[in-house]
């Protein structure tokens, strides 16, 4: 079978083709919208949701090209339909059901944040195999930081995630404190390699500590924002070391929780995905961990792909009514709420 994903939960229009025959993809193609939002410091979601009705079709004319295929060689289409921003979500969504509709092609919708728990599948003919399950898989990304215990592809506990910002968001708004642009993660990356070890003792910025599996990132925030206001005017080299303190808090409480996790499985491997698992600093610190290769870190479609294509292999893959609709928020979403209305969640030190 031939499954064609598609990918607009965010800033980036996504399309891929994967062969569940060959298990092999056969186009991967990813168009981001960070040109048209740098000027705004961030993603602007209503503009995003016009980026994608202009690029996706352009994005899927690409994808077919390079799988050498047309419209009609295509079995099934498999749509994120949450979480993520709901207008962006909307555009993927109705692109797809048409696309399905007109061809006469059966569709499915799928969960990004399960794409990126699969996104360690998606590995080329040189790339490392992934570890054998169970898997503790944190996804760290721009929208999302969240701690799951995978005893196969298809089951799954949620562990835990942040209380408030996800670790994304924190580089990319410590970036923005210190004027890095957006997207500043990457940024931050680059910064902190210039940055010698005994210099991360220079700000002492605080690791919330709340609650096994729980992580916390907007005291983090103020605190960066607070120290470079006290500062003043900064110079490039202090700017680094900024950026290199904020991002050992940041990674820290990664590290500490997926170790924790790692103590508490003791038959589980780590595997690591989500835009952050780009950082380097990261893939240093938890070297026994797997890293999917950076491109399927960051958002993309294949990894849709393979959520719909280990259903498929169990026999699991279920077709959508036409009425499917899109929801900013996912089941992980609501477990948070329980969570945090069940239990009371103690002091941040
Ligand atoms: O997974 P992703 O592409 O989109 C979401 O689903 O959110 O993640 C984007 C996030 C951004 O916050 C970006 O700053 C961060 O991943 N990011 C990084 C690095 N590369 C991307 N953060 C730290 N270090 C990196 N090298
Ligand atoms: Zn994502």
């Amino acid at each position: 079978m031939r499954i064609l994903a598609i990918d607009t939960s965010c800033d980036e229009s996504c399309v891929a083709i994967f062969n569940t025959d060959t298990w092999k993809l056969e186009a991967d193609e990813v168009h981001s919208h960070i040109a048209s939002i740098q000027e705004y410091g961030g993603i602007v979601p209503e503009l995003v949701s016009r980026e994608h009705l202009v690029f996706l079709p352009q994005v899927l004319q690409k994808a077919l090209s390079s799988a050498g295929i047309t419209i009609q060689e295509i079995d099934h289409i498999a749509v994120t339909n949450r979480p993520g921003l709901i207008g962006a979500l909307l555009v993927g969504l109705n692109f797809g059901k048409g696309l399905a509709w007109a061809n006469e092609i059966s569709f499915s919708v799928e969960d990004h944040i399960e794409g990126h728990l699969l996104s360690p599948l998606l590995i080329g003919p040189t790339s490392p195999q992934p570890p054998p399950f169970p898997w503790i898989a944190l996804i760290v990304s721009g929208g999302h930081t969240e701690l799951f215990y995978l005893e196969n592809a298809l089951n799954k506990k949620w562990l835990g995630g942040t209380l408030d910002d996800a670790a994304g968001e924190a580089f990319d708004k410590i970036g923005k404190i210190l004027g890095l642009g957006y997207p500043a993660g990457p940024v931050i990356d680059k910064l902190a390699r210039t940055v010698p070890e005994d210099a991360l003792a220079t700000f002492r910025f605080p690791v919330a500590q709340v609650a096994p599996y729980r992580f916390s990132y907007s005291g983090l925030k103020t605190a960066v924002n607070l120290k470079v206001q006290s500062l003043g005017l900064i110079d490039d080299k202090t700017r680094a070391v900024l950026a290199a303190c904020a991002q050992s808090a940041i990674l820290t409480q990664l590290v500490r929780e997926v170790r924790r996790a790692l103590a508490a499985f003791p038959r589980a491997h780590a595997v690591v995905t989500g835009g952050v698992a780009c950082n380097s600093k990261l893939r240093q610190l938890l070297p026994e961990a797997f890293f999917p290769q950076p491109k399927h870190c960051t958002d993309n479609a294949a990894m849709i792909a393979m959520a719909a294509a280990v259903k498929h292999r169990e026999g699991k893959l279920q077709a959508a009514p036409w009425n499917a609709s899109a929801s900013a928020r996912t089941d992980w979403d609501l477990l948070h709420l329980e969570a945090e209305t069940a239990a009371p969640l103690g002091v941040i030190r």
